[in-house]
């Protein structure tokens, strides 16, 4: 693809690139916000190194791409932006958030088209990289058979093993997020099919026996965890991370206790998955 607003530099063969010249402290103009787009579509997770962002500048680019969702289980930390989520770790932290593959709030019935992380503070002698994995790949990578049978699967996503704080929704009820949603899942832009199944929150695959949902479940999420469907990146103080939770997967790993890491998160909204037979836009089970 070319580019000529911005460079784009892969960090894999298979996903994930370096985006340089362009400040995303200024708004983006129409040539420079369609490379981005092409370019997430292209490589699904991109990596804008060395930005200096205030907290409105950073929502204002991530809203370029969609609505900012509010997270349900997040503390409302910063003034004014309740669409932050606030990713810190330090010398108090036994668990970080994101320490396992996920795509994010995938147990929403319309789950999020994407995040924008934006981290300040990073370990000072290396760690805290995330990794990221391609779920077409994932799902291209699979015998003809196995994958015309996912085609037919949907699977359950919850929230309630994941989010210890209650929340609310707007009627004051007490909500755990569960959807279901297509096993493969077609990219609204690019039409492409991917895996839509992850270890943080796929908790079982309808209509399955309990032994051939455990036992199908437990083959892809291994599967979806090949190091040949990943790229790995290292952050650097003012890095911000554009992703596209619709066709990747991602894993923080927490390796840098008792350093400090911090950034703020906005989760950008999306649609209802569907699937390549158009089996079932996500039904929310909206478990009360
Ligand atoms: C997350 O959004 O899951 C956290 C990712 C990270 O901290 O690198």
């Amino acid at each position: 693809m070319q580019y000529e607003a911005i460079r784009v530099r892969r960090l894999s063969p298979v996903i994930g690139a370096r985006v340089e010249g362009i400040d995303l402290a200024r708004p983006l103009g129409n040539q420079q916000f369609q490379e981005i787009h092409d370019a997430l579509m292209a490589h699904l997770v991109l990596f804008f190194p060395d930005q200096r962002l205030t907290t409105d500048q950073h929502v204002a680019f991530s809203r370029r791409f969609g609505k900012p969702m509010i997270h349900p289980a997040a503390k409302q930390e910063i003034e004014g932006h309740p669409e932050i989520r606030v990713v810190r770790a330090d010398e108090n932290s036994k668990i970080v958030a994101g320490d396992a593959w996920h795509s994010d709030m995938s147990c929403e019935a319309n789950p999020p088209m994407g995040s924008a992380l934006y981290v300040t503070e990073v370990p000072p002698d290396s760690g805290g990289d995330t990794l990221f994995a391609n779920m077409y790949a994932a799902f291209e990578a699979l015998s003809p058979p196995v994958r015309d049978m996912l085609r037919g699967l949907t699977a359950i996503h919850s929230g309630a093993h994941v989010y210890s704080n209650a929340f609310y929704d707007k009627d004051g009820e007490k909500r755990i997020p569960q959807a279901e949603h297509p096993v493969v899942r077609v990219h609204p832009v690019t039409g492409r099919e991917c895996l839509f199944v992850n270890a943080g929150f796929t908790t079982r695959i309808v209509g399955l026996t309990k032994l051939e949902s455990d036992s199908l479940l437990a083959m892809l999420l291994r599967h979806c965890e090949a190091p040949a469907f990943q790229c790995r990146l290292q952050w650097g103080e003012g890095g911000l991370a554009l992703w596209d939770n619709r066709c990747a997967q991602h894993h923080a790993i927490f390796d840098y206790w008792p350093h400090r890491r911090y950034g703020h998160r906005v989760t950008i909204g999306g649609d209802a998955p569907f699937g390549p037979r158009r089996l079932s836009p996500a039904r929310s089970r909206g478990a009360r």
